[in-house]
């Protein structure tokens, strides 16, 4: 076979009548790291038996990709002098020798952009055909960066995700391996349904078991970096509980809100009507207690006691009010405001009645004995009166089957508008009458 193309050669040799130059590379890929200062070693043998005149060594490079278009680098001449191309100066330089046929190409700080084909050709002026080129490839190494290690999908049971793991640098490009260990940090058997591809590790149907500590190897034939990641696989039903909890709350919530607001709406409604319908006679009935004990201490003076009847049926009157009161008295927590209101003019009614008890004593006692005289006559007519009353008394048991309330009412409203005008009724019957019949509807007969 050497022989052949020796023979081959030398008929070409023969053919042409020209010499014929070997240039050789003596590798085909060179590895190197990158930011390494590096010699690209290239020879050539000329014609045997000639002294070249001019020698001429070219360094180029092409990508890696098809079709890449080549970019000269440098050109060296014998005559001693080198172009070099723009973008490569300062790190570039060729050691050429013609006598030993050396036309090395020095590259410092390599970086993964001279990751090409580099391409060394010698031209000797008449001796052009054998093989004035040969090429190499040139791996700029990388050492991988640091991986990222991430979750793809949700880690909840029965779910299917993918651990993922990335160097953003490593050249030749890093492979990917995962290792797993369980939470008690023991290395782990891995589910068969399990890959690793690519630095991707997908897990299918994950439980409870999956998690634990995940660690990611980047690694090339310079070195090997990693990333870890810790897997904590959730029950789905605590996502969606906790979140269909935190609905139902404020939903529960808005239905109580609605509740409250409702029933005050409808309450005061309902108050409203009250208060059209009857709330003066609760009022009165919220007054009665206070009215009839100043009555009946009024009542209680020496020259009263014959007025005890209409006092009677005051407070069989009274009593009936006490009844309907007990009917109103969870109502009447409603009507704080408004007993307040009454508290007030029950004050005032007090000072009044301080006032009055006061004039009594000092002025009235005085004039008791000598009214105790006419008190007799007084006596009689008011037994007359009593006698009125009763037949009154008498028509109003028949009234009350069927307007019993209205009347009470009436009878109600008229005797607390005379409670209103209080004062003045007795500042006549200070000096004109014996103090006595402080009883409202006593009174209303005898105006009668
Ligand atoms: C490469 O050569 C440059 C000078 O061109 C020098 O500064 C640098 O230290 C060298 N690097 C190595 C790794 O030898
Ligand atoms: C080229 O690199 C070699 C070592 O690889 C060194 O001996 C030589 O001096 C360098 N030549 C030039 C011109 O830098
Ligand atoms: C996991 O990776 C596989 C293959 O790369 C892909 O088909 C699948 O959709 C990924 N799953 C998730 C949850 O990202
Ligand atoms: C997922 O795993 C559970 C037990 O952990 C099993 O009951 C279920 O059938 C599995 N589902 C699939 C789709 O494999
Ligand atoms: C995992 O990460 C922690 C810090 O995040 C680190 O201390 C530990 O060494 C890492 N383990 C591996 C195996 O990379």
């Amino acid at each position: 076979m050497e022989g052949g193309i020796s023979s081959l050669t030398l008929l070409c040799l023969v053919l042409s009548g020209v010499g014929a130059i070997q240039v050789v590379i003596p590798k085909d890929v060179y590895e190197y790291a990158r930011g390494d200062n590096i010699t690209l070693p290239c020879t050539f043998t000329p014609k045997p038996g000639s002294t070249p005149s001019l020698v001429i060594v070219s360094w180029s490079v092409e990508g890696l990709e098809a079709g890449a278009e080549e970019h000269l680098i440098l050109t060296y001449y014998s005559t001693g002098v080198t172009d070099i191309t723009q973008i490569y100066e300062g790190r570039v330089s060729v050691d050429v020798n013609i006598g030993t046929g050396k036309a090395n190409l020095n590259l410092s700080s390599i970086t993964l952009a001279d990751n090409k084909i580099f391409k060394c050709l010698v031209q000797i002026p008449g001796d052009e055909d054998g093989k004035p080129l040969d090429t190499a490839r040139l791996v700029v190494l990388v050492a991988p960066s640091t991986p990222i290690c991430k979750i793809q999908g949700k880690a909840e049971y029965g779910q299917n995700i993918n651990l993922t793991c990335v160097s953003e640098e490593g050249s030749p490009p890093p492979t990917y391996s995962w290792e797993s260990r369980d939470v008690r940090n023991m290395p782990r058997v891995p589910d068969p349904r399990t890959t690793d591809r690519g630095g991707i590790l997908s897990l299918y149907n994950i439980s409870k078991d999956t998690s634990g500590f995940y660690t990611c190897t980047s690694r090339n034939k310079i070195r090997a970096a990693s990333c870890n990641i810790t897997l904590a696989v959730m029950p789905p039903s605590m996502n969606i509980g906790s979140t269909a909890g935190i609905i139902a709350a404020v939903a529960g919530l808005l239905v109580i809100l609605i509740i409250i607001i409702y029933c005050c709406c409808c309450r005061k409604k309902k108050e409203d009507e009250e208060y059209a319908m009857g709330v003066r006679e609760e009022e009165y009935h919220d007054k009665e207690p206070n009215g009839k004990s100043h009555r009946a201490e009024d009542a209680r003076s020496p020259d009263d006691s014959s007025v005890r009847s209409p006092d009677d049926r005051y407070e069989e009157r009274s009593e009936r009010g006490n009844d309907r009161r007990r009917d109103y008295d969870d109502r009447r927590s409603d009507y704080d405001d408004r007993r307040s209101d009454f508290d007030d003019r029950r004050s005032d009614y007090d000072d009044r009645r301080r006032d009055y008890d006061d004039r009594r004593r000092d002025d009235h006692r005085k004039d008791y004995n000598d009214r105790r005289s006419d008190y007799d006559d007084r006596r009689s007519d008011y037994d007359d009166r009593r006698d009125r009353y009763s037949d009154r008394n008498e028509r109003y048991d028949d009234n009350r089957h069927y307007d019993d309330e209205r009347r009470y009412n009436d009878q109600r409203d008229r005797r607390y508008d005379d409670n209103d005008h209080y004062d003045e009724p007795y500042d006549d019957r200070d000096h004109d009458r014996p103090p006595v019949p402080n009883n409202k509807p006593a009174r209303r007969d005898y105006d009668d």
